[in-house]
């Protein structure tokens, strides 16, 4: 089983902080859903999480297992077992969808194994039939003129293929029909086993009632401020975030005033209080 640990991470792009102090600590059978409104650093965990170079960590560290991420690439974390379903997943003119997945799924073999290419066209095709995508897509340049579902039904089909043992779901939901969501859910659903833990971005119920988390953990102003069971996924969908800035004692949503980091002194930056 594996652990991902998170332990007082704040995080910076661009010489301003966004993440101010995150613990998160997602072990294997395990689903979280974080929420939170837009801006809030959502995004940014995950992406920090995968090893985005654009994000600097000031302080904490992500560990998988026990090994320490902070100074890992993508691919390093991609092989130890870490996979991202992207918001906004990346077009990559002149890469077909069949050739990227055919070497991410070759670079996560022991070295010196080779990739069966039957074995593999015929899961990509079931992944894809799963997935009730269109047949044509595996041979298309990687997004590319990709409608938004069809986007994000191919990052759950790399899911489905690389097998990952903790994944960062951002937004699958979004851009998704109402069939699509459904599809996309009972894929991800049938792939939770006491083998991978999951974290799911989401804004709405509906993705959390197909794909239903274990704990729902609510991030404002850069940090968790309040981790609870699917009561919370209600009391947002029906109240929004209002109750839960008064509980806390902000007054107003506003986009908040970020300390500029000096980058000399950027690896001792500690979290300050709750900003109002
Ligand atoms: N390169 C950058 N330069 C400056 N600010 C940035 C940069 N990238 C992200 N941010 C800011 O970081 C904050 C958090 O962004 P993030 O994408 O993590 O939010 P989110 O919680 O995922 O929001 P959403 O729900 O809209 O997806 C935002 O205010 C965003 O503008
Ligand atoms: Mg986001």
């Amino acid at each position: 089983m594996s652990i991902l640990e998170i332990k007082d991470l704040v995080v910076s792009v661009e010489g301003k902080v966004i993440l101010e102090g995150i613990n998160l600590t997602v072990k294997g059978g395990e689903t979280h859903a974080i929420m939170g409104p837009n801006g809030t650093g959502k995004s940014t965990l995950a992406q920090v999480i995968m090893g985005h170079p654009k994000y600097v960590i000031e302080n904490g560290e992500i560990r998988l297992d026990g090994v320490l991420l902070n100074e890992k690439t993508v691919d390093e974390r991609s092989r130890l077992g870490l996979f991202l379903g992207m918001q906004n997943p990346v077009e990559v003119p002149g890469v077909t969808n069949f050739d990227f997945v055919r070497a991410a799924v070759q670079a996560h073999l022991p070295q010196g194994q080779h990739l069966r290419l039957g074995k593999f066209i015929l899961s990509l095709e079931d992944a894809a039939k799963e997935l009730k995508m269109g047949s044509g897509l595996a041979h298309r340049h990687l997004n590319e003129g990709f409608s938004g579902g069809e986007k994000k039904r191919n990052e759950i089909l790399q899911m489905k293929l690389l097998r990952p043992k903790i994944a960062l779901l951002d937004e699958i939901d979004s851009g998704l029909d109402v069939d699509a969501l459904r599809i996309v859910g009972e894929n991800v659903t049938a792939m939770k086993s006491p083998e991978l833990g999951m974290i799911l971005i989401t804004h709405y119920q509906r993705l959390l009632d197909t794909i239903v988390p274990d704990v729902v953990h609510i991030i404002l102003q850069g940090r968790i401020v309040k981790t609870g069971g699917r009561e919370l996924i209600a009391k947002i969908d029906a109240e929004g975030y209002d109750w839960l800035k008064a509980e806390l004692g902000i007054e107003t949503w506003e986009e908040p005033e970020k300390t500029p980091v000096s980058l000399g002194t950027c690896a001792t930056k500690k979290p300050g209080p709750l900003r109002g």
